[in-house]
């Protein structure tokens, strides 16, 4: 069977990080990519951060992969199309409701984290971000002029929004419960204390708890109080589950906890994803972004874009022998002293893909017939 998947390698270390995914891709399966544009670089070529044949590309493949979006500067005037848009319309019209961002810092980098290891230890933890509503999505817009001057953000959510990814958060944390043999634990984060969206979206996770959840063990946490627990005790979460905005925040200080940004990849599904079988329409990138600072210099980690594309393999394709042999890769690749410059070393990104592919060319799930 060959997969065709619509490959966006997008602004800054996008497209030099793009290839490794490729390469790895290549090497468990067969695969056609069809490159389309997105982000500044779509902005510089067509005048438009998301172009209609970025978008058909996208529905007519079986996966997307994407490498970055934005340059790190914010056009000054505020009616100017900015990079990123390109990147939220894309989600927003694929459906792409449920966002999984998976933090389990490697062994062998416990170093590398900024928390000491008695607190890195144990951490394995997925946040669940709902990725299409909110604030990113709600009516804004300016009014007036000089200090009169207005802007607003609305921040929405339905009944139906908040049901449906927090399924996928019930349903995964389940899953990984009985993959660990521990009790399903999720962590719904909101700020019930100040916020009507946040009081809708406890009461919706409370009902489907007791309705159709009861063997999943949930509490309610505070944003803030998250904030905090996220560095002070982390391996207390398992599934944690939060709104768009605050899952985008949380998810970059969780991510920290596994010793680089870097390393984090992320799958962004229109449906619940079920072992074995495909998500269609899904789209995986990592976690970090663009990286204005160090883009051009080949020295951008590729492990956070491979590492999507096993999540790829896994929820996009259904692929999940494939997927286990590219995170075995990665991991025994760093196990044996591979480290990207973000990890304190100094493997560029050409010899940290080819550390990850000679890793994958000694592991059982190649090329599977
Ligand atoms: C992310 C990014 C995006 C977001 C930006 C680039 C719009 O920070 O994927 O976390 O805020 O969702
Ligand atoms: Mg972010």
């Amino acid at each position: 069977m060959t997969y065709r998947i619509a490959v966006l390698p997008g602004d800054g270390i996008g497209p030099e990080i793009m290839p490794a995914a490729q390469r790895v891709l290549s090497e468990v399966g067969d695969f056609e990519f069809h490159e389309y544009a997105i982000g500044a670089a779509a902005l510089r070529a067509r005048g438009l951060p998301l172009p209609p044949d970025t978008v058909s590309g996208c529905r007519e493949s079986d996966a997307v992969l994407l490498g970055a979006v934005g340059t790190g500067v914010q056009p000054t005037d505020p009616a100017a199309p900015r990079a990123e848009q390109g990147l939220l319309e894309l989600r927003s019209v694929l459906g792409l409701f449920a966002n999984l961002r998976p933090v389990r810092p490697l062994p062998a980098l416990r170093a590398a984290s900024p928390l000491r290891s008695a607190y890195v230890d144990g951490v394995d933890l997925l946040v669940v971000r709902e990725l299409t509503g909110g604030l990113y999505f709600g009516d804004r817009g300016r009014s007036g002029a000089g200090a009169r001057q207005r802007a607003h953000d609305t921040c929405q959510y339905t009944v139906a929004e908040i049901e449906r990814v927090a399924r996928v958060a019930f349903e995964l944390a389940r899953r990984r419960a009985a993959a660990r043999g521990r009790p399903p634990l999720l962590a719904s984060v909101d700020k019930a204390n100040a916020l009507e969206t946040s009081r809708l979206w406890r009461e919706v996770v409370t009902r489907l708890a007791a309705h159709e959840y009861p063997d999943v063990t949930v509490e309610h946490v505070l944003v803030d109080t998250a904030a905090m627990l996220l560095v002070t005790a982390p391996a207390r979460f398992d599934v944690l589950l939060t709104e768009n905005m605050f899952g985008d925040i949380l998810s970059d200080e969780a991510a920290a906890l596994a010793g680089s940004l870097g390393l984090l990849s992320s799958a962004s599904l229109p449906a619940l994803p079920h072992p074995g079988r495909p998500v269609p329409g899904s789209l995986f990138e990592p976690v970090h972004g663009s990286a204005p600072d160090i883009a051009g210099k080949g020295i951008a980690s590729p492990l956070g874009m491979i590492l999507s594309a096993a999540l790829l393999l896994r929820h996009g394709l259904g692929l999940e022998a494939e997927a286990d042999a590219v995170e075995g890769a990665v991991e025994r690749a760093v196990g044996v002293g591979l480290r990207t410059h973000d990890l304190g070393g100094t493997d560029d990104t050409e010899a940290a893909t080819r550390a990850v592919l000679s890793a994958l060319s000694s592991s059982p799930g190649r090329r599977p017939e």
